[in-house]
């Protein structure tokens, strides 16, 4: 009896010494497969010190970790023969063959593959013998991530889909492709996106889209240092808040080609005793410029105008680009929104997460926050607050930008407008389809054709996927007539002005 199981453990003793000196991941599957044989507590103990001696120094902690998996899983099987006997012993040793032991390996193998297919990864790497891939230098992560991951497609394959096919009964799967662990690196490209302006928005709005993890970020502005320093700044601030994505400061488009959402800041901030309109012949030139380089070099980008005045800076955009309107919005609704709900939460003293409002029009005095629109946990807030009261909230709204340039003396929001800036742009680079007030070009919805105006908008992977169309009622109608007269009075001034 004890001759025959030997017989039966030694060619795997075998097996796991030979897989663990090839490579740190085959070690894992022979962890594995030294659990699967059912050896003895002896034989799994000299199983799992062959796997340490054959993986050699270069895996030697690993190879210990799955030597030990393996004594655990397969050192547990003789235990009944101790304690029980008879139907017990042989139904304890059913239960631990059948269930204990691929729960076991299912747990413990993901654990030493992380460990070991990072191994094995540098060991094969001419720089990397017997170092750990923390002690690699930078130039060589690509590579060494490209082969941890056909490492994984390995792992994923063999060992977790031979425990999980063994508890699931069902169709075989077939694990040839996924066994070869490719040589040459996979391409992968992130999300990319570009803010142009490295002012206080453009900045914050580099700073909150890499701590979302929303992809590479380049921050280019014609003072480099201002670009470079922000960016290094903001890089290092990834350190301490664990986001990965890169930052990089620019002054060169180049640095921005092939991007999937551009956000376009650039232009002179508003400033105190100047009105959005003021700024409409300063910021003209700067838009052009900025949309005829983006045109160039991010073809197929999104891209998210907020420089001011934002109805007629996007009108340019949109001429200079010659993008689809699907890809040309400018931000100006979400922020809107965002303060005439940040009021209502305040007026009523509940969280700003259960206010809904929509904001539609202009982004100007004539913008128009919709009270009939907004709700409050559900509830209309035309039920909650008196005429009076919320009319006082929609004139605050209206001069929200206002009164913060007010305040701040040297300059206009920032924080507010990056991240409404920001949400947008994860509702495109994560084809979110959220619903979301944006300066859309208009082609007859609303009764406006020609004129980018504030209205909701579905926004998906291929940026504007609808614009939303709604009734609204006499009053609406009135102040979103007032206010698109005033959008295509700035458009006219910019052909008068030869702009
Ligand atoms: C504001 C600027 C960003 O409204 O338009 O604060």
């Amino acid at each position: 009896m004890r001759g025959r199981k030997e017989a039966r453990t030694a060619p795997c003793i075998h097996d796991v010494g030979e897989l663990a000196a090839s490579a740190a991941a085959t070690t894992t599957a022979a962890a594995t497969a030294a659990a699967a044989t059912g050896a003895t507590g002896a034989g799994a103990a000299t199983g799992a010190g062959a796997a340490v001696a054959g993986a050699g120094a270069a895996v030697t902690e690993a190879g210990a970790k799955a030597a030990a998996g393996a004594f655990l899983s397969a050192g547990l099987y003789p235990l009944p023969g101790l304690f029980l006997r008879g139907k017990a012993q042989a139904l304890t040793k059913l239960v631990l063959r059948k269930v204990l032991r691929p729960y076991l390996s299912l747990i413990l193998s993901p654990v030493l593959h992380l460990i070991l297919g990072q191994n094995r990864a540098c060991a094969k790497h001419p720089e990397g013998q017997g170092k750990s891939k923390r002690q690699l230098p930078d130039q060589h992560e690509h590579l060494l991530c490209c082969r941890y991951r056909g490492t994984m497609n390995h792992w994923h394959t063999s060992t977790f889909w031979s425990t999980a096919t063994a508890l699931t009964p069902g169709p075989k799967i077939d694990k040839g492709q996924g066994d070869q662990s490719p040589e040459v690196p996979m391409p992968f490209r992130r999300k990319k996106i570009s803010i142009i302006g490295a002012g206080q928005v453009g900045a914050t709005c580099a700073l909150m889209a890499a701590s979302r993890d929303m992809g590479d970020v380049v921050l280019l502005d014609r003072a480099e240092g201002t670009a470079k320093g922000k960016a290094l700044d903001i890089l290092q601030a990834g350190a301490v808040q664990l986001f990965d994505g890169t930052v990089h400061g620019t002054i060169d488009y180049a640095d921005t080609a092939g991007s999937d959402v551009v956000v376009v800041t650039a232009g002179s901030p508003r400033r105190p005793g100047l009105t959005r309109d003021d700024l409409l012949a300063i910021n003209a030139g700067v838009v052009s410029s900025c949309c005829r380089e983006i045109r160039n070099t991010s073809p197929e980008a999104v891209v998210i105008m907020v420089t001011n005045p934002l109805d007629a800076m996007t009108f340019i955009a949109h001429r200079e680009l010659g993008f689809p309107r699907q890809r040309v919005l400018g931000m100006a609704g979400v922020l809107d929104s965002a303060r005439f709900r940040t009021f209502v939460a305040e007026e009523l003293g509940v969280s700003v997460r259960d206010v809904q409002a929509l904001v539609l029009g202009g982004h100007g005095d004539s913008m128009v926050p919709m009270p009939r629109h907004c709700f409050v946990g559900g509830v209309p807030l035309t039920q909650l607050l008196t005429p009076e009261r919320i009319q006082a909230l929609v004139e605050r709204a209206r001069r929200g930008g206002d009164e913060i340039v007010g305040l701040l003396a040297t300059g206009s929001a920032y924080y507010a407008p990056a991240a409404s800036i920001v949400q947008m742009a994860e509702a495109i680079l994560r084809n979110q389809r959220r619903i979301l007030p944006c300066a859309a070009l208009l082609e007859g919805e609303y009764g406006v054709e020609g004129l980018f105006v504030g209205v909701p908008c579905l926004l998906g992977g291929g940026g504007l996927e609808r614009v939303c169309e709604f009734e609204l009622d006499e009053t609406e109608r009135a102040a979103f007539e007032r206010s698109v007269a005033k959008v295509r009075a700035l458009v006219d001034d910019l052909s008068r002005l030869g702009l």
